[in-house]
């Protein structure tokens, strides 16, 4: 069995990368950011306030994961919901074991501790970044395309801070774990990143 950890910023392309692996080397792939967001949305749907802990974990625990590819999920408030959330430690482990069941037989999982939290183990860990005006353009687009009336200037705004919240919360912040590869895809394309993480993959003779 095979784990490959991929972490990284919001909207760095490690989603399309982890689907592309998925297909490449035929393992389940996880977006664990769906979780996050899955509780966020419970929470903005309840009226209550993602940074009420016990609320957020009491969610977290009563996840229902057939909902996970609701595309209500995509939307930037949810996203926002789910970060804010994200730093409580009780969220945390509710959603740990899901994400390590998932991992047993071998998958792709992306999200912001797989490599450090999650799967400490996996055989490749991969970090995925980019320049922030680009990953806010590439989401200014894609939440154009689902029709959400946003500017550019807030998604950049929104995702600088969402950036901050991941990298200096207590709990499993966003860090590269210290034997992860590190790509910046700023100035790549889809092919060019997926052809350098199966570079990497391959050398290391794990899959
Ligand atoms: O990956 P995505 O942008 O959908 O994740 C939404 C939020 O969920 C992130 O900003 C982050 O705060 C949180 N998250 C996390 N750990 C993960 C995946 C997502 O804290 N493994």
């Amino acid at each position: 069995m095979s784990i490959i950890a991929i972490d990284g910023t919001f909207a760095s392309g490690k989603g399309t990368l982890g689907k592309r692996l998925s297909a490449h080397y035929g393992l389940p792939y996880l977006d664990t950011g769906k979780l996050y967001r899955a509780v966020g949305y419970a929470m903005l749907n309840a009226g209550k306030d993602p940074h009420d802990s016990a609320a957020a974990a009491l969610a977290a625990q009563n996840l229902d994961a057939s909902k996970l590819s609701d595309p209500v999920l995509k939307s930037g408030d949810v996203a926002v919901a789910a970060s804010k959330l994200a730093v409580h430690k009780e969220v945390r482990s509710a959603l740990l074991s899901f994400q390590r069941d998932f991992a047993k037989g071998g998958a792709i999982l992306d999200g912001r501790d797989i490599g450090t939290v999650i799967c400490p183990d996996a055989d490749v860990k991969l970090y995925i970044d980019a320049k922030a005006d680009v990953r806010a353009q590439r989401r200014f687009e894609e939440l154009k395309g689902y029709g959400e009336d946003i500017s550019y200037e807030t998604v950049l705004a929104q995702l600088l801070e969402r950036d901050t919240r991941d990298k200096t919360r207590k709990e499993a912040p966003l860090k590269p774990a210290a034997d992860a590869h590190l790509i910046d895809t700023t100035a790549l394309s889809i092919e060019e990143v997926v052809a350098r993480a199966v570079k990497i993959i391959d050398a290391t003779k794990a899959l």
